[in-house]
């Protein structure tokens, strides 16, 4: 939806008495670490057809990957030259409520011609992602999703690191958008895209010096696709990988990279062995009707250097506190269907104009500038369980912002005990995941399914300090 001007000013004014107006730059003293300009630009996805109408943070290609170090403070202008509002939400970072980027909750949209810097410092290391949370659905769908790197304090040991952005577009063979969803898949699995891409390029391939130890970060970024990765090849050459992270947390062993379901939100680390003889490849991959769809190809180059997977250091964990289960409280959140009549709201960031989700039977009105109840109110410091009931039988990753939680239980499976700020409910799951409530602030809480999102399936949580 485009926003008139006036609502957009009309927004801003409701907002101008809130206590959280954080983040505008006014007067920069510093030049900051970082710039993101978010623009529409035409960009080459399909070889020879180009697509106009594209989003991103930069003006000549895909979003760019930040980079940061943990426990560092860091800095970020984003300048806003669409013509319509937006806003950054940096995905899985516990960092101050006012540096969310969720519009109304926690900052007045940033409008046409503004900058507005965003300053935080990670307290976790590990792979994130950053996208707008205003309009989202449009923005996203367009381009705008990125890759955010923490670095840990001290180096692992690998020789190349390599941020691997995967996504859909929705294109037709002409190279132009199709509708971005469709109410039908909305209301069900999610509308999925065409054209399946890695840092905006079908099926790159890297060359990286044989018998290496390299890094991937693989990051969703996509709205709706939830799969199957697998990497594979090259183990005759010496070839080896493991997953060593899920959504920037360190895995207490490390994992076979076959077979790995990764949800929008969702990232993994894997530690790539490269294989020793030239030319010999590796291949991450996606499984689409039961068959392999390559999506980037890792090639040997030069002799090999010869190193083993067991010369890396172990990633350390990060510092998430140990929820207290004896004494945690349990918070119950049914995901279901809307209760009948609710229309949309109109908010100026976005709507899809339907209204199928619902959290607790509240389905959420839209980014306005006078937001909800909290689904849920929180007291600092406290432990808590929420358990979480999917009454739909759709799966949904559903995302917590501000907070690393664990996952304890399931109706329907044996969990691992992994810490994660984005986890995938399976239909009719009931699912325990506990966490401290140790970020005071308004917390968005949603599917990231983004026409879910943005149709209902989203509220959030308050911790009280
Ligand atoms: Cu990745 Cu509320 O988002
Ligand atoms: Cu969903």
């Amino acid at each position: 939806m485009r926003l008139s001007r006036r609502a957009v000013m009309m927004g801003g004014a409701a907002f101008l008495g809130a206590p959280a107006l954080a983040g505008f730059a006014t007067r920069r003293a510093l030049a900051a670490d970082a710039s993101l300009d978010a623009g529409r630009l035409s960009h080459e996805i399909v070889a020879g057809k180009p697509t106009a109408d594209m989003m991103s943070f930069a003006a000549d290609g895909p979003p760019p990957v930040l980079r940061m170090t943990q426990h560092q403070p860091y800095t970020i202008d984003v300048t806003n030259r669409l013509d319509e509002v937006t806003t950054v939400h940096w995905h899985g970072l516990r960092i101050a409520n006012e540096m969310d980027g969720v519009p109304y909750l926690t900052q007045a949209p940033i409008e046409g011609g503004e900058t507005c810097r965003y300053r935080y410092t990670a307290p976790d290391a590990g792979t994130f992602w950053y996208h707008p949370h205003c309009n989202t659905l449009e923005q996203m769908a367009r381009g705008m999703t990125g890759v955010l790197i923490v670095e840990e304090a001290e180096d692992p040991g690998f020789d190349r690191d390599i941020p691997l952005n995967i996504r859909d577009f929705r294109l037709g063979e002409n190279g132009t958008f199709l509708s971005l969803y469709t109410p039908r898949n909305a209301a069900r699995g999610g509308t999925t895209g065409t054209v399946a891409t890695v840092d905006w390029r079908r099926e790159p391939v890297h060359d990286l010096p044989a018998g290496s130890l390299v890094r991937l970060r693989l990051a969703v970024t996509d709205t709706a696709r939830i799969a199957t990765y697998d990497i594979d090849g090259g183990e005759a050459d010496g070839a080896e990988a493991r997953l060593i992270a899920l959504d920037a947390n360190p895995l207490a062993g490390a994992l076979p990279s076959k077979g790995f379901v990764l949800a929008p939100g969702q990232r993994a680390d894997v530690a790539l062995r490269v294989p020793d003889r030239e030319g010999a490849v590796v291949t991450l991959s996606r499984r689409r009707f039961g068959e392999a769809a390559p999506l980037a190809r890792f090639r040997a180059v030069g002799a090999s250097a010869g190193r083993d997977l067991a010369e890396l250091q172990p990633l350390p964990p990060n510092p998430v506190a140990e929820p207290d289960l004896d004494k945690a409280e349990v918070l119950d959140f049914l995901f279901g269907w809307t209760p009948g009549g609710d229309g949309p709201l109109p908010s100026i960031c976005g709507t899809l104009g339907y209204t199928f989700w619902s959290i607790n039977r509240k389905p959420w009105r839209g980014d306005v500038p006078d937001p909800a109840a909290p689904l849920a109110e929180m007291r600092l410091g406290r432990s808590y369980i929420l358990r979480m009931k999917n009454e739909t039988p759709n799966s949904h990753p559903i995302h917590l912002h501000g907070h690393t939680f664990k996952l304890l239980r399931s109706n329907q499976r044996k969990l691992p005990p992994w810490w994660t700020d984005t986890v995938l409910m399976q239909p009719q799951e009931v699912l325990e995941v506990a966490l401290v409530a140790d970020n005071p602030g308004d917390w968005a809480f949603h599917c990231h399914v983004i026409e879910h999102q943005k149709t209902g399936f989203s509220g959030y949580l308050r911790v009280n300090a």
